[in-house]
């Protein structure tokens, strides 16, 4: 057997990673765990030959591989508890019965929702880059949308003309930021990890061609030590010249968020005159896509990491905007409109 070295852990991590997020069942699950980190898995197996390395190799591979383990195993746990809440989440009522009797003629055949395509899409790229997906409840804490990201209770966003409240304190995640603090508390993550977060938010908006008040959110978050903008840069690029299939640019504006520390609007080179200017990017040769940021050191302790060992960062894009400027489509309402000659133009 040839010696180890980094790159075979790294093969075997992106490996671990890709399967693991075609898992949808315990099985499979218990599939995996046998595969990777039971005691005749691989990542076991690859442990006992670091032993057999020269001195000088021996300490960094031994580190990293059990860096690999660890992090495999937090994976599964995450992944285990993600399974058995949706196992466990009750099913809603069918409150009417269709009396099959009715049915007449042939059924036709259903197709995706146009946002569920490009949902998937999206996470399917995140999860080749070794990002663990997590989906999270709709009716949220204000603590966990709010007041854990460092946004203070006089911020304008928390306004009622902004936020939905629900008579009980809770109120409509307004969004998928809230999930940063609640999932690495709840799963006591411990860096370094890679979490994306998609899922429906809502604003107490009026409506126009370009605002509703649900729409979908993608939020990705990345803590480990020694991350810096060079990575989030790295990371988003790689995101939208897969997604568009074609090398994209992105610029950083600085912004201001309150849960990052500095800030940023990404903008995307238009992806439809490469720059040039036209009627889509209106003549400025670039898309707002993205809010992003390194990950503000009040939330990193408000998830119990220290900010000084570890940095991290965050990127939060809407799903519809994607959606509109993948298939021009130039009015947001058309996705909660029922319209059947909308929908029908993505089966
Ligand atoms: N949550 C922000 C919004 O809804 C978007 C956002 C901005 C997410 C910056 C982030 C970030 O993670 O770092 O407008």
């Amino acid at each position: 057997m040839t010696a180890l070295s980094s790159d075979d852990l790294t093969k075997l991590q992106h490996k671990a990673d890709h399967s693991l997020a075609q898992v949808t069942t315990s099985r499979q699950l218990e599939e995996w765990r046998v595969t990777y980190i039971g005691r005749k898995g691989l990542v076991p197996k690859l442990l006992r030959t670091v032993k057999d390395l020269p001195a000088k190799k021996r300490r960094l591979l031994g580190q990293q591989a059990n860096e690999l383990r660890s992090r495999l195993e937090q994976q599964y746990q995450l992944k285990q508890a993600v399974l058995r809440r949706d196992r466990d989440a009750v099913p809603l009522p069918v409150k009417q019965a269709v009396p099959l009797t009715k049915l007449s003629g042939m059924p036709q055949p259903g197709h995706l929702h146009p946002l569920t395509i490009t949902l998937r899409a999206i996470q399917d790229i995140f999860a080749s880059l070794g990002f663990m997906v997590v989906e999270g409840p709709l009716v949220e804490e204000p603590e966990y949308n709010f007041d854990l990201l460092n946004i203070p209770p006089q911020h304008p966003t928390r306004a009622e003309t902004d936020t939905f409240y629900l008579t009980d304190g809770h109120i409509l995640r307004t969004q998928t930021s809230a999930m940063q603090v609640r999932v690495v508390r709840e799963q006591q993550l411990s860096p370094p990890f890679r979490l994306l977060f998609p899922g429906r938010v809502f604003r107490a908006e009026r409506t126009d061609a370009t605002h509703e008040t649900t729409f979908y959110q993608f939020e990705g978050l990345v803590v480990a030590s020694a991350i810096s903008v060079a990575d989030l840069k790295g990371t988003i690029e790689v995101f939208y010249s897969r997604f568009f299939n074609k090398a994209a640019q992105v610029r950083l504006r600085p912004s201001y968020f309150p849960f990052v520390e500095p800030g940023y609007e990404v903008d995307l080179q238009c992806v439809f005159c490469t720059g040039k200017g036209c009627r889509i990017c209106k003549h400025t040769g670039w898309l707002e896509v993205m809010g992003a940021g390194m990950v503000h050191p009040v939330v990193l302790r408000n998830m119990n990491i220290d900010p000084e060992a570890y940095s991290g960062f965050a990127f939060g894009g809407a799903v519809d905007r994607l959606a509109m400027l993948q298939h021009s489509i130039d009015d947001i309402r058309l996705f909660w409109s029922g319209s059947l000659d909308f929908l029908k133009q993505f089966s």
